[in-house]
């Protein structure tokens, strides 16, 4: 009826709002998924018994388990103890511990895949097995790792979107308030998918292009 009031074009800010929250959420929650997950996959490849067995069971309960009960669960629990804790918090801690435990896989994989010979070389060439790490497997493994780190920020970009659930003013929880503000159901929906995927593929295009240059280096 009302062209003018109606027009989406009229509710971009919204929109540009969601987008910030949902870049804030992935690209910090991938920091701390990267920082947190290098740290359980380096307990999991450890020899202590119970060090291991800490990262191997929050890995497998955090996989096990969905993203969404992890954000209610986070927002409402630690919610009950710390009072008024913003839920943009809450979306980063839930997501970014949730990261961490795919990360550590990745990681786990990608120092595995580093052939034994080449810690028995730097071995018996003297480096000790902290510097055999830093200096053999590490910067190997990193290479092997890097294309998959990428599609985990890919993956929190359209993840992310559950933290809708708690409040957190990302792209969905905008979309939701354009469809109240003017009674369409479909176009602001359709609106966040196109929204979506131009993140998505052009990141994927932009980690593409680093991956490129990474193999020839
Ligand atoms: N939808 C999935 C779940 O509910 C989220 C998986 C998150 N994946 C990731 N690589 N961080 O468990």
């Amino acid at each position: 009826t009302n062209g003018k009031k109606n027009s989406m074009l009229n509710y971009w800010t919204y929109f540009a709002k969601g987008i910030e929250y949902t870049l804030i959420i992935t690209v910090v929650s991938v920091f701390f998924g990267f920082v947190l997950g290098t740290l359980f996959a380096l307990m999991r490849l450890s020899r202590n018994k119970l060090t291991h067995g800490l990262a191997v069971s929050y890995i497998e309960f955090v996989r096990g388990t969905p993203l969404m009960v992890q954000v209610m669960f986070v927002y409402f629990g630690i919610g009950a103890v710390i009072q008024s804790l913003p839920a943009l918090i809450a979306g980063i801690i839930a997501v970014s511990l949730n990261s961490a435990a795919y990360v550590a896989e990745v990681i786990r994989s990608g120092i595995e895949s580093i052939p034994a010979g080449q810690t028995e070389a730097s071995r018996s060439l003297g480096l000790s097995q902290k510097e055999t790490y830093r200096y053999i497997i590490i910067p190997q493994a990193l290479k092997n790792i890097w294309p998959a780190l990428g599609n985990e920020f890919v993956t929190l970009i359209k993840e992310s979107s559950i933290v809708s659930i708690i409040g957190v003013t990302d792209i969905m929880y905008q979309m939701q308030l354009v469809q109240s503000a003017t009674y369409k159901g479909v176009i602001p929906i359709f609106i966040a998918m196109i929204i979506y995927f131009i993140m998505t593929f052009g990141l994927s295009k932009v980690l593409g292009y680093f991956e490129g240059k990474m193999k020839h280096a």
